[in-house]
């Protein structure tokens, strides 16, 4: 699809590599046709304010007011689009409690398309409200219901990779929401993928299928190593729950003898796209294998201090360069904000580097390593969830997609309160990530289209 293209003249903030901000004081963002970020010229640049005058005469030109700030839009690792209705309750019980006794009940319920329509059109709203410019969903074991979401998400502008969820295991599973065998389950994902390549035949899709077995616990070993079949065929992104709680660890040890991670990748399922969900148990060797297959992981805090039973070594797996984006994981995180997101990430990295026991000496207290700075919760937000995609969003680049926030501090419910005669831009940037909330929204920008206008 092609568009006008405009310009957009201000300050951003971005990270390209791990932990480094760049602050483009006053730059002039020239997009597309193709809703790609085709230049970007510094104020000194020799065009910079031709090209300006060029824009604003055409009155294609977007200029921040004072206080105005774009930064790239948000990228949501992992995400249970069915979930919505439950988010903020029924937290009280452990994941495998939780699984039965909440949410495989509201999941069957999607069964019923209006239903699923309904829901999830105001769930792809309020991702879009909050800056969350990619998703990366769960959906449910109905295909119908799961093509609905891509196409919500393609109507409403949001780029998204959306799974058909496979869970055929009955030993897990209950009678009233599981595939009916490993052979349909296989034979579902294959429709599905078809059929959303079919709605979004572009060269760069905005919505693209995902191969999506829950977690090693509700899927047979028949359905794994057919979905790992398929996953070498289409070459499409594979997402799935990892090492999450002690309970789902020991299950996959004492079922197949191993991690998750070198179970998956006995199954073709641990590939450059693939994502894994939590992974808070994962040994160093499984470290290295993700590593050695591309593989990323998504990085769940909020929902970890529920259910994980441990923090994930966010340190670790970020100083050997692994691939790491943050999820929201909504219901299991109750909070579908990456502004949020990052908060949590830092406070999980904060407690797991110093450590929470008062009565142990310092020097024991903690793991070693600094915790994340707020620069590098923010990479996990934007850049680095993107690298983990394979997706050339997250930053301000040349050839990278326009997919943007205008965040307002001057809004009258805003809490990031900025005083420039005390605060620097890094501190503008920092109080941003730290005090943003929906409200300072004002505008949100995918593949060059303007999805939310306060
Ligand atoms: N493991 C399997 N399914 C789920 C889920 O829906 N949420 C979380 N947090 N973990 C899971
Ligand atoms: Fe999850």
């Amino acid at each position: 699809m092609t568009r006008e293209p405009f310009a957009l003249a201000g300050t951003a903030f971005h990270t390209p590599e791990r932990g480094k901000l760049e602050v483009l004081d006053n730059h002039l963002f020239l997009i597309d046709t193709q809703g790609r970020i085709a230049e970007v010229l510094a104020p000194d640049h020799p065009d910079h304010e031709g090209r300006k005058q060029a824009a604003r005469q055409a009155g294609t030109l977007v200029e921040l007011a004072e206080g105005q700030y774009l930064l790239p839009g948000l990228i949501d690792l992992h995400i249970h689009a069915p979930q919505w209705p439950h988010m903020g309750k029924a937290l009280d019980v452990p994941l495998e409690v939780w699984l039965q006794k909440y949410t495989f009940p509201l999941e069957a319920r999607f069964a019923d398309v209006d239903f699923a329509r309904e829901v999830y059109a105001e769930l792809v709203e309020n991702l879009l409200a909050n800056g969350t410019t990619t998703a990366l969903y769960f959906a449910t074991v109905h295909t119908p219901a799961t093509l609905a979401l891509a196409e919500i998400c393609l109507e409403k502008g949001q780029r998204a990779l959306v799974g058909k969820v496979v869970m055929d295991d009955p030993d897990q599973c209950p009678p009233f929401y599981r595939d009916a065998d490993a052979e349909s389950a296989v034979a579902d994902t294959r429709q599905f993928i078809e059929a959303v390549r079919a709605i979004d035949q572009g060269e760069r899709p905005l919505v693209q299928p995902v191969i999506t077995p829950r977690f090693i616990p509700s899927c047979t070993d028949a359905a794994l190593q057919g979905l790992g079949e398929l996953a070498q065929e289409y070459g499409c992104h594979v997402q799935t729950h990892c090492s999450e709680s002690d309970w789902a660890n020991e299950y996959v040890r004492s079922r197949h003898g191993k991690t998750d991670a070198s179970s998956l990748d006995c199954f073709g399922l641990l590939t450059r796209h693939t994502i894994l969900a939590h992974s808070n148990f994962i040994t160093p060797e499984d470290m290295g294998l993700i590593q050695d297959r591309g593989a990323g992981v998504a990085h769940c805090p909020l929902s970890n201090f529920y259910f994980a039973n441990a923090v994930f070594p966010l340190r670790a797996a970020l100083d050997r360069g692994m691939h790491v984006g943050l999820g929201t994981d909504v219901s299991g995180g109750y909070s579908p904000s990456l502004f949020d997101g990052c908060r949590h990430a830092l406070s999980a990295s904060r407690a797991l580097q110093s450590g929470v026991h008062a009565s142990l000496p310092p020097h024991e207290r903690g793991a070693q390593g600094d915790p994340i700075s707020h620069h590098e919760a923010f990479w996990l937000a934007t850049a680095g969830g993107a690298e983990a995609l394979d997706l050339p969003t997250g930053r301000f680049r040349a050839g990278h997609e326009f997919d943007a926030l205008l965040i307002d501090t001057k809004v009258a419910a805003s809490n990031v309160r900025i005083r420039t005669e005390d605060d620097t831009l890094e501190d503008a940037f920092q109080k941003i990530v730290l005090n943003a909330t929906r409200a300072n929204i004002t505008s949100v920008w995918v593949n060059g289209r303007n999805v939310v206008r306060q």
